[in-house]
């Protein structure tokens, strides 16, 4: 099964992807968090991309398209179940993936997480992350056992150029503008299943084991 995650910047993606990737084998596979790893090289397209992801603006669709193709080659949608989380973005990306999957005959759901504007600003400004395995945190709840390393591999951990808050705020503008017209466009579908996100994370991983393995 192929589940695509959709919501907000701070909708809590990555945290529900981390959890189901340790407790249930999902194969966790983030288009930031593959951006942010490729922004590190020493090249012009690197430092490009660096400053794209810095300031909350979206990659070309073309590359994105590439990336999320090249992250596919290596799986059996047959027999592995998958997360794609951070892509589709865009009524442009939103048909690659479905023809994609039309084609290639795959069984997938997508996840929808409900969140105020509100709720996702003060989680992303006190936001945490390892850059070693991407696990995230938070400095209100959420928290690390050793204040500021991660409890998985001790990485000291750090926050991110986009968590601040012009960045977020032209993060969440993106997200109205080009992402939320793919949930209107399939709310009604069979496949969409809605979550509400800004509940405790224990009450919403809950949640989304009951909806993915239910439906
Ligand atoms: P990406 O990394 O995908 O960022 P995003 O969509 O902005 O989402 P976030 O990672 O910020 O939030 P999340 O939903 O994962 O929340 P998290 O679990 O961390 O993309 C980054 C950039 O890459 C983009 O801006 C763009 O430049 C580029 N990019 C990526 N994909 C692209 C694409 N398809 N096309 C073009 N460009 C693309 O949680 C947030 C915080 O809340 C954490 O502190 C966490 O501890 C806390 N938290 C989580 N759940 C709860 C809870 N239930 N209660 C309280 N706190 C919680
Ligand atoms: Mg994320």
């Amino acid at each position: 099964m192929l589940l695509i995650l959709l919501g907000a910047p701070g909708s809590g993606k990555g945290t529900i992807s981390k959890e189901l990737a340790t407790k249930e084998c999902f194969e966790h596979i983030s288009t930031g968090n593959i951006f942010r790893n490729l922004a590190k090289q020493q090249t012009e397209f690197a430092n490009n991309m660096k400053k794209r992801l810095d300031s909350g603006l979206l990659i070309d669709n073309q590359t994105t398209w590439e990336i999320v193709l090249d992250s596919f080659k290596w799986i059996n949608f047959e027999i592995e179940d998958i997360i794609l989380d951070g892509f589709p973005r865009n009524i442009v990306q939103y048909k690659h993936i479905s023809k994609y999957l039309i084609d290639n005959q795959i069984a997938y759901k997508f996840l929808y997480f409900k969140i105020s504007d509100e709720e996702v600003i003060e989680r992303l400004n006190n936001r945490l992350y390892c850059p070693l395995c991407n696990r995230t945190y938070n400095k209100l709840n959420l928290k690390p056992n050793r204040e500021w390393y991660c409890d998985d591999d001790n990485t000291e951990l750090l926050q991110r150029k986009d968590d601040q808050l012009d960045s977020i705020q032209r993060r969440l503008d993106i997200y109205k503008k080009d992402t939320y017209p793919i949930i209107e466009l399939i709310k009604d579908k069979k496949f969409f299943i809605e979550i509400s996100a800004d509940k405790d994370f224990q009450k919403i991983y809950s949640n989304v084991k009951e909806k993915i393995f239910d439906v």
